[in-house]
C-alpha cells in the first residue's frame, strides 16, 4: 500500500473516459513543487537508476542524447556510458541534452507517486480498466532549455505531467493515414522503433498544447508527437501502461510479413473478421515462440506492482 493516498491527477471524468486511448486531452496535477523532482534529487535518482544491477532493459534504464535537433531529425546515439547522464543532469541548464530515466517507480518515493497516479486514473476511468493492463511504468524526462524531442510513436498509453519548466507538445491524429501510413506502423511494431517519419507538410494539422508546471496531456498509443522546450529546464513525468491485448500490434506485425511476402494487406479496420483471424493467428505463433524461448510473460517486479495496485483499487 502507498505511504500516502495523495490525489495527483484532476480531469473532468467525461473527457477522461470518452477520450481515453482515443484522443489527446489536457488535465491538471499536483506534482509541481514536489521535492522528489528537484534537480539535486534527480541527480541522486539518476545515480541509482544508472547503476541498477538488474535493469529492465539490456542497455540499462538510463538513456540520453545531446545536440540541437528539429522535429524531423533523429538524434545521434551517444558513445559515452549511460552513467554520463548523471553529470549531464548537473549541467542540464547549459547542455543541449535529453535524458530519460526509466522505471523510476522502482525507487523509494516515486513508487508511491506512480501508484497514486494510477489510482486516480482508475477512479476516473473505472476499475475494470485494470484487468486489461499488463504493466505500469513511470519515466522521467529531463531536458535542456529549447531542446526539441524528435517526432516519434510510443506503444504505451501515457499521461505526461509537466513538473518544472515550460514546453509545447505537438500531437497528430493517429487515424490520419496521410500522417501515419499503415506501412509506417507495420515497420514500427515489427522492425524499427524509429520508423515514424515527420511530414512537415502536415504540421498545420497538429494539436498543440502549451504545458507549464501543474498541467498534463494524455497520449493514446501510436499518437505521433514531438515536443519543444521553452527557454528553461524541463522536468516531465510520464505515467504509462501497456495492455495485455496486443490485437492491433499483432495485426500490424502480421501485415508487415504479408507485405514482405509481396501481398498488399488490407488496412486494419476495413475487414474486422479477417483482422480478427489474422491477429489471432499471429498471437498463436508468438505464444509458441515465447514458450520455446522460456521467457517470462511479465517480469516479477511488474507482477508485484500489479498486485499492489489491484489491492489499492480494491480489486483483491
Ligand atoms: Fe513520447
Amino acid at each position: 500500500m502507498p505511504a500516502t493516498s495523495e490525489h495527483i491527477i484532476e480531469c473532468a471524468s467525461d473527457i477522461f473516459t470518452r477520450n481515453l486511448n482515443r484522443l489527446p486531452y489536457e488535465f491538471t496535477h499536483s506534482l509541481a513543487g514536489n521535492p522528489l523532482f528537484e534537480l539535486p534529487r534527480l541527480v541522486e535518482l539518476a545515480e541509482h537508476v544508472a547503476t541498477r544491477n538488474n535493469p529492465h532493459l539490456p542497455g540499462g534504464d538510463v538513456y540520453f542524447n545531446e545536440g540541437l535537433i528539429e522535429a524531423g531529425e533523429k538524434p545521434l546515439r551517444p558513445d559515452e556510458p549511460r552513467t554520463a547522464a548523471v553529470d549531464l543532469i548537473r549541467e542540464i541548464e547549459t547542455r543541449q541534452a535529453w535524458i530519460i530515466l526509466k522505471h523510476v517507480e522502482r525507487e523509494a518515493g516515486y513508487r508511491e507517486v506512480l501508484e497514486n497516479c494510477i489510482r486516480n486514473i482508475l477512479e476516473l476511468s473505472g476499475r475494470d480498466l485494470l484487468r486489461k493492463i499488463k504493466w505500469f511504468e513511470a519515466i522521467l524526462f529531463i531536458t535542456s532549455p529549447n531542446r526539441v524531442t524528435e517526432y516519434h510513436l510510443d506503444r504505451e498509453v501515457s499521461w505526461i505531467l509537466q513538473i518544472q519548466g515550460d514546453k509545447e507538445i505537438h500531437l497528430f491524429d493517429r487515424a490520419d493515414k496521410d500522417i501515419v501510413p499503415d506501412e509506417e506502423l507495420e515497420n514500427y511494431w515489427t522492425a524499427d522503433n524509429r520508423a515514424a517519419c515527420y511530414k512537415p507538410q502536415y504540421e498545420s494539422r497538429a494539436m498543440v498544447y502549451h504545458m507549464s508546471p501543474g498541467t498534463g496531456v494524455h497520449i493514446p498509443i501510436n499518437t505521433p508527437h514531438w515536443l519543444r522546450n521553452k527557454n528553461n529546464v524541463s522536468v516531465t513525468l510520464n505515467v504509462n501502461f501497456q495492455f495485455h491485448d496486443q490485437y492491433w500490434a499483432n495485426l500490424y506485425k502480421a501485415n508487415y510479413y504479408l507485405r514482405r511476402a509481396g501481398i498488399t494487406p488490407n488496412s486494419p479496420g476495413a475487414h474486422p473478421v479477417a483482422d480478427r483471424l489474422k491477429s489471432l493467428a499471429f498471437t498463436a505463433v508468438k505464444r509458441v515462440q515465447q514458450s520455446m524461448k522460456g521467457r517470462p510473460h511479465i517480469p516479477p517486479e511488474a507482477r508485484e506492482q500489479n498486485k499492489r495496485i489491484a489491492q489499492l483499487a480494491g480489486l483483491r
